[in-house]
């Protein structure tokens, strides 16, 4: 497999200087290290023009957590896809989770973001994943299927984060037969919604991933990377799941 790609999503936290913290961590790291597998930081709205600068001329790629669909107007506390593409954001993380429960959001909205986010040249990362409930009533591919068709657009050259939901922020990280079983199904919906693109499309596991699991995780087939939640921002751990994936 090639080297995955990390993902940190700091979620709602990170102030300036702890920004900066994080940010140098990694840059201190990236002067000793080279040829190491691509990571991509997503700060919070606030801190992406500081990270954006800090990171300038290092290897590290810089992502949002969030876009509207439109590119300006009357929409209060959004930020575009324009925006982002401004400042030189190259990832944004839509549909996640949180954000489908906390504002609700559907499958028709995330995929009026990622067609947005793409006509700016943006890489939309789209995540999906089952409640524990779902889980346990054994409906996750169908959950996953669904999401699949209704959040991705016919032409699409993002990346899928496949996040049980169950496993965020909980401790509790998926089994590796649960990731693989879910990777090789994802991969297999993918194939028959795009055909041969389905399979260059790549495919990234988020939920608990830690210096202690992620050597199993990497090892998935068909795995293209990690989506981090909690991990990205205590620098010295996202620095391990770098050196792992060596
Ligand atoms: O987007 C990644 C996130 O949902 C995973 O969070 O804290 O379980 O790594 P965490």
């Amino acid at each position: 497999m090639s080297s995955p790609i990390i993902i940190g999503n700091w979620k709602m936290n990170g102030l300036t200087q702890e920004a900066k913290h994080i940010v140098s961590t990694l840059l201190t790291y990236a002067t000793n290290h080279h040829n190491f597998a691509k990571t991509v930081v997503c700060p919070p709205f606030t801190q992406l023009q500081l990270v954006k600068e800090m990171i300038e001329s290092s290897p590290f790629g810089l992502g949002a957590q969030d876009c509207h669909f439109e590119d300006k107007g009357a929409h209060t506390g959004d930020i575009s896809p324009a925006m982002l593409q401004d400042i030189g954001v190259k990832y944004v993380v839509l549909g996640h989770s949180e954000r489908r429960k906390d504002h609700q959001e559907s499958d028709q909205l995330v995929l009026k973001k990622t067609i947005a986010a793409q006509n700016k040249g943006l890489l939309p990362v789209v995540c999906i994943g089952e409640t524990k409930q779902e889980r346990e009533t054994n409906q996750q591919e169908k959950i996953v299927e669904a999401q699949l068709k209704g959040s991705l657009p016919q032409n699409f050259n993002g990346l899928v984060a496949y996040e049980p939901i169950w496993a965020i922020g909980t401790g509790l990280t998926a089994n590796n037969d649960q990731i693989s079983e879910m990777i090789q199904f994802i991969r297999k919906k993918l194939v028959a919604q795009y055909g041969e693109n389905g399979k260059k499309i790549s495919i990234l596991y988020g939920g608990s991933v830690k210096p202690g699991n992620v050597r199993d995780i990497y090892a998935t087939p068909e795995l293209g990377g990690v989506l981090v939640g909690g991990v990205s921002i205590v620098p010295d751990d996202f620095i391990k799941l770098i050196d792992i994936a060596q």
